[in-house]
């Protein structure tokens, strides 16, 4: 067993999901071309804030006729602005199997007070996806980033539905093929697959959720955060570039930075292989050990993001301890770097995968994972 250190250290550490890594040939100076101390409505900040939009959509592939926005408060501003706008105009079914989709859960009964349909299944299992009625307006969560499942497709989303899927795909978005025709709401921040800076957040309507947005009024007020309507009319220029409020010109200009970068890996084809690849190490590595195995329990609904991974050994006295001193002693020695799971889900750890981060590096890190791993259960007796 491995009691001796590995001879080889990752050169990046950081497995964080989120923020998380940069991409690799991320420098600051790289963002020079910031227009910093200009107004964001000048022409150039303009055209900044128009090419992350375009370039969004280039790279993700989303259609011409799908408004595009970045919005303020990062993806949860932007999941909220979507509930908070469209609810309430048909039955709401809500998809939960881990913390973030709770959430959701919990601002659609608890805040806007609507008498959803809940399904929920507990960390590692899905809901029962054929069960849905996409008739309802239907939340979800793409990939659920403290849980490591994901959708295992989008076959079980009508095509000819006529309520509107409002999904969470902001550990998914430049790591999974999204097919848009089945999305009417997606969202999504920088600070995720891309390794951008947090704060803003990435709306993407189908033309169906444009036109609920243009027929129907909430019944509760909106924040003007939230508004993305005037007068019963879409306010365009949200999705030109003229966002609600003051963005960082600097965050975009690193979005822009990791845009060219995804580009450069061969775009979104590339992106996705890059996670596949990062994950198939981990999946490699729990297939190899029989003290830990992924938290999903069908092979269909893992994640290549954000892995969530449990330890089986029996001769864990206290799982949750044990986990945190795994990955405590990995951050002592900088080979792993905030992978402790997240603080809802089941003790354990979490390694991200997402394309900013080099399989070298998912490799260097594992034979380190089995040290702690055995210096925490000699350690434990
Ligand atoms: C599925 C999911 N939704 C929402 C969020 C919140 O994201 P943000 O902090 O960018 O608003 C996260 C963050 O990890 C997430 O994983």
């Amino acid at each position: 067993m491995a009691t001796q250190q590995p001879a080889t250290r990752p050169a990046n550490p950081r497995f964080s999901s989120g923020p998380c890594a940069k991409p690799p040939t991320f420098e600051l100076s790289k963002l020079a071309d910031a227009p910093l101390g200009r107004s964001h409505r000048a022409a150039i900040g303009k055209a900044k804030l128009k090419d992350a939009i375009e370039g969004t959509r280039e790279i993700l592939g989303i259609p011409a006729d799908y408004r595009i926005g970045i919005v303020p408060a990062s993806d949860t501003g932007a999941v909220e602005m979507a509930l908070w706008s469209l609810l309430g105009e048909r039955k709401v079914e809500m998809l939960a199997w881990e913390s973030f989709g709770a959430g959701w859960v919990s601002d659609v009964v608890k805040q806007l007070k609507i008498d959803a349909e809940v399904k929920t299944a507990d960390y590692g299992q899905i809901v029962d996806l054929a069960s849905v009625d996409c008739n309802n307006d239907v939340v979800f969560t793409w990939n659920g980033t403290t849980a490591g499942v994901r959708v295992p497709n989008a076959d079980w989303i009508a095509d000819d539905r006529e309520g509107l899927t409002i999904c969470d795909a902001t550990s998914a978005a430049f790591a999974m093929d999204l097919p848009w025709d089945k999305l009417d709401v997606t969202t999504f921040s920088w600070q995720k697959v891309l390794g951008g800076e947090a704060a803003h957040g990435v709306i993407v309507l189908s033309p169906r959720a444009v036109a609920r947005l243009e027929s129907y009024t909430p019944a509760w007020p909106l924040p003007k955060i939230f508004r993305m309507t005037k007068g019963g009319k879409l306010i365009e220029g949200i999705f030109t570039g003229a966002t609600i409020n003051t963005p960082s010109m600097l965050a975009v200009e690193d979005y822009l930075f990791a845009l060219d970068w995804a580009r450069s890996v061969g775009g979104l084809k590339g992106m996705i292989a890059r996670a596949d690849a990062n994950a198939q190490a981990v999946f490699d590595f729990c297939d190899a050990n029989d003290w830990i195995s992924n938290l999903a329990e069908d092979d269909a609904t893992r994640s290549n993001t954000s892995v969530c991974l449990k330890f089986t050994d029996a001769r864990i006295q206290d799982g949750a301890a044990f986990a945190k001193a795994v990955a405590k002693r990995l951050e002592a020695e900088n080979i792993a770097l905030d992978i402790g799971a997240y603080r809802d889900a089941p003790a354990g750890l979490r390694i991200w995968c997402g394309g900013t981060v080099e399989t070298a590096d998912i490799e260097a890190m594992l034979p380190w994972l089995a040290w702690a791993f055995e210096a925490e259960i000699k350690a434990q007796a």
